[in-house]
């Protein structure tokens, strides 16, 4: 899919749901998982992570990029799977904040890549390319 023959969008959708079952998210109940695929077929997960300061929780994607910076990780980005709870209401497809859209961003144009997002809802998985997301991005190219 997408040139990225090692894209399989069900195993990244699945790693992006087994994240969520750590999410930390006492105030919302809303819990998130993001999964990103590199392409040398890693795959570094992240899951949202709640404060009693409620303006201070971290969304799924920003921990699993910064995982995988922490990492060393300064591109490569070929997809990302978010999934949100979608036990209730109409289950529409979850989309990365965004706050994330521009996380997601700083990694994918240092890489000079442009992910495919799959935002998974309770009857599709919506495929948009972060560009669509965030187009006309504010990037590291600008401070180059
Ligand atoms: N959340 C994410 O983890 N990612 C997003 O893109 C949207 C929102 C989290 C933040 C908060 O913990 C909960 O979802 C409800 O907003």
């Amino acid at each position: 899919m997408g040139g990225h023959p090692e894209l399989n969008a069900d195993e990244l959708v699945a790693a992006a749901r087994e994240a969520a079952e750590h999410s930390y998210s006492p105030y919302s109940n809303y819990s998130v998982g993001a999964a990103l695929l590199f392409d040398d077929g890693a795959v570094v997960t992240g899951t949202n992570v709640e404060n009693a300061s409620y303006g201070l929780a971290l969304c799924a994607e920003t921990i699993a990029v910064s995982k995988a910076m922490a990492d060393g990780r300064r591109g490569g980005l070929v997809a990302v799977a978010v999934t949100g709870p979608h036990d209730s209401g109409d289950g529409e497809p979850i989309t990365p904040c965004g706050r994330c859209r521009q996380v997601l961003n700083e990694l994918a144009q240092l890489g000079g890549t442009d992910p495919e997002i799959l935002c998974v809802g309770s009857d599709e998985v919506r495929r948009v390319a972060l560009s669509q997301l965030l187009p006309h991005a504010f990037g590291p190219a600008h401070l180059a």
